[in-house]
């Protein structure tokens, strides 16, 4: 975060599943998950400015598919922090949407939890993540495992979030094939779970360590997302035949599919071969 002139900038990383187990649906329509969470070097930006009231702006290449509208998630969580700070300041917040809407990385929720965080400095709240985290959760269910960007085991609806030391940072590659899937219609999709009950894994000290736990997993939101967005399945093959990659899997409930590659200079030429190939789909190394 970056404090100038009294602007506050904030980073909003996608957020990916390395893995994504599924359990029992619980009493409030939520399913109970378990995931293994990280997050990309690319991402959202937020510029949050003193103002009178709350108001929001977004440009970027992903902005014309997000309204500024009182549904959008980040003015329902400076909506939410104002109340719960009981703060009355406002603020001139601009979006920049570089993350594909609606794709299994978590842009919506990763903007909700930055500006959660940007306003708690520029508002001077002084509030504690754990605080941030409760309201995030009432927003959306992958909004606490973003506060705090990084390697993290989520668990419950996704409110139980525990920061994991020794997750290797690994090189990646993302792709979204352009078709937005909504997350509540790949879970009422679902048949087929793997169910709770890991634990965390213990410290990891290279990419094959990760790799070879990764395979014991899986993403039980995989299945019914390519049955509704059959170009999930074309985005992991073509992610899989690229030089350098050694696992390639569906983030969230997708579409976006991520790789895990050897070097940051192979994943540089597989996204530049990926762009090449699939002029229409969206490739980001992170
Ligand atoms: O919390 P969020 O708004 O991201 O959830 C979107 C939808 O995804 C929910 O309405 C629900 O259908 C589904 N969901 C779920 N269990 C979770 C998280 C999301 O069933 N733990």
């Amino acid at each position: 975060m970056q404090t100038k002139n009294e602007h506050v900038r904030v980073f909003a990383p996608a957020k990916i599943n390395l893995f994504l187990h599924v359990g029992q649906k619980r009493p409030d329509g939520f399913h109970e998950l378990e995931s293994l969470v990280a997050f990309a070097r690319t991402g959202d930006e937020l510029c949050l400015a003193p103002a009178d009231g709350i108001s929001l702006e977004i440009d970027g290449p992903f902005a014309g598919g997000l309204s500024a509208g009182p549904d959008n998630l980040v003015l329902k969580a400076a909506r939410a922090l104002a109340a719960a700070g009981a703060c009355a300041e406002g603020a001139r917040i601009r979006l920049t949407k570089n993350l594909p809407v609606a794709s299994g990385i978590g842009g919506g929720s990763s903007d909700a939890a930055a500006v959660l965080r940007g306003l708690n400095a520029l508002w001077e709240l002084n509030r504690p993540p754990e605080f941030l985290c409760e309201i995030g959760s009432a927003i959306g269910s992958d909004v606490p495992v973003c506060v705090e960007p990084v390697a993290s085991w989520m668990a419950g609806r996704g409110e139980k979030v525990t920061a994991l030391a020794g997750i290797p940072a690994v090189p990646m590659v993302l792709v979204n094939p352009g078709v937005p899937v909504p997350t509540g219609t790949v879970f009422r999709a679902l048949n087929d779970r793997r169910g709770t009950g890991l634990s965390p894994p213990p410290a990891m000290e290279s990419i094959e360590a990760l790799v070879s736990y990764l395979e014991l997993t899986g993403n039980d939101l995989e299945l019914p997302a390519r049955a509704i967005a059959p170009a999930v399945g074309e985005a992991l093959d073509a992610l899989a035949a690229e030089d350098g990659v050694f696992f390639a899997r569906m983030s969230g409930s997708g579409a976006t599919c991520f790789a895990l590659v050897e070097t940051a200079e192979a994943a540089q030429t597989a996204a530049a071969a990926l762009r090449a190939a699939h002029p229409s789909w969206w490739c980001a190394v992170g």
